[in-house]
């Protein structure tokens, strides 16, 4: 008998404050219309000083716990994705692990940037259909806020903070039909967030501690690369663009995932857009917007649903599953 992975509970949380093109453009010389015109964002959630990726993945966890009935005790697995961990070390799935209060099953972070949670859907995936688990807790956190220059008005206006969490469950009824993941490390240069503690002679020596990115060259690979994940995911599967009910990608910029929907010459009405509110919430932003789309109905059992991200690395992913 198939053992497939099935999304048994979705959660989210976004911190109270939020920040508009308007606040930001006291600060910096921007505007709300150019921001809206060149990215589609309006605003963006950014976390309260007490708020951290773990307390905030706390939240969206619980939810995603009780939206699939399951004790936190009943886990077998949490990954956690995030490129702002509360610590270097341990991970911040281990502090996930003590904030719900379970002991023993293993726990352990991806970092992969905004394509953090495809990966740690991929990985999770690949562990209950090997049998190796069968109830997994996955999370995409990010207080991105602390990485950003604020003085800079080509990346501050992207940015946001949040957390989504979908609680993964072994089953014969079909879920995860096929995960796909990659990398080039070749653009390293063009996306990057600098470690002050560990850069050494020889590994640029960069003392900035906020993203450095080169957004027009990131634009374009990310829309040529996403284009050509697209095919590979519904050719694996056998599957026709008019097959995928919805599509939930990364969040990054209006006008990639335009490209993207077009790309599957499907409606937007059938893609889950949430980057108008939220910005870039990096790692969080495909769990927070399926979450989204569950919670208001928009997204129903038995619809097959093609998520997809794009981000630092470049690492890049997609999942394709029955709802
Ligand atoms: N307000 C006004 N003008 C601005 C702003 C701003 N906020 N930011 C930049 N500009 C100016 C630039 O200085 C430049 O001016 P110049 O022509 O006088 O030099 C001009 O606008 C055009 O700049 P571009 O960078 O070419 O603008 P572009 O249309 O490419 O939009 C953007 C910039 C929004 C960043 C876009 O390139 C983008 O979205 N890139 C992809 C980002 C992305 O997907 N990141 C991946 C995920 S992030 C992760 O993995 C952590």
């Amino acid at each position: 008998m198939s053992r497939y992975s099935r999304i048994a509970g979705t959660g989210g949380y976004l911190p109270k404050q939020v920040v508009t093109n308007d606040d930001l453009a006291k600060r910096v010389e921007t505007s709300d219309d150019w921001i809206i015109e060149r990215t589609g964002i309006r605003r963006r959630h950014i976390a309260a000083p007490e708020e951290t990726a773990s307390s905030m993945a706390e939240i969206a966890a619980r939810q995603a716990l009780e939206a699939a009935a399951m004790d936190p005790g009943a886990l077998d697995l949490i990954i956690l994705a995030t490129s702002s961990p509360d610590r270097v070390f341990p991970s911040t799935a281990c502090l996930l692990q003590q904030r719900l209060g379970v002991r023993s099953c293993a726990a352990f972070d991806v970092q992969a940037a905004c394509s953090g949670f495809i990966f740690a859907l991929s990985i999770a995936d690949q562990y209950i259909s090997a049998g190796n688990a069968s109830r997994v807790l996955v999370v995409g956190t990010e207080v991105n806020s602390r990485s950003v220059d604020w003085d800079d008005r080509s990346t501050c206006i992207l940015f946001g903070d949040g957390a989504g969490a979908v609680v993964l469950e072994a089953s014969s009824e079909l879920g995860i039909m096929s995960t796909h993941i990659h990398s080039d490390g070749h653009y390293q240069d063009l996306l990057y967030l600098p470690n002050p503690a560990s850069n050494g002679e020889g590994s640029g020596n960069d003392e900035s501690r906020t993203i450095r990115m080169q957004g027009s060259e990131v634009f374009k690979v990310a829309v040529n690369t996403l284009g050509r994940i697209v095919d590979e995911t519904l050719e694996q599967n056998g599957l026709q663009k008019s097959d995928v009910d919805w599509l939930v990608p990364h969040q990054a910029n209006i006008r990639i995932i335009t490209a993207t929907a077009k790309k599957l010459q499907l409606p937007m009405e059938r893609v889950v857009v949430t980057v108008d509110e939220q910005g870039n919430t990096s790692s969080a932003s495909i769990p927070l917007a399926f979450d989204e789309a569950v919670r208001d109905g928009r997204i129903k059992r038995g619809q097959t649903v093609l998520m997809e991200a794009f981000g630092g690395g470049f690492a890049w992913g997609s999942a394709l599953l029955r709802y």
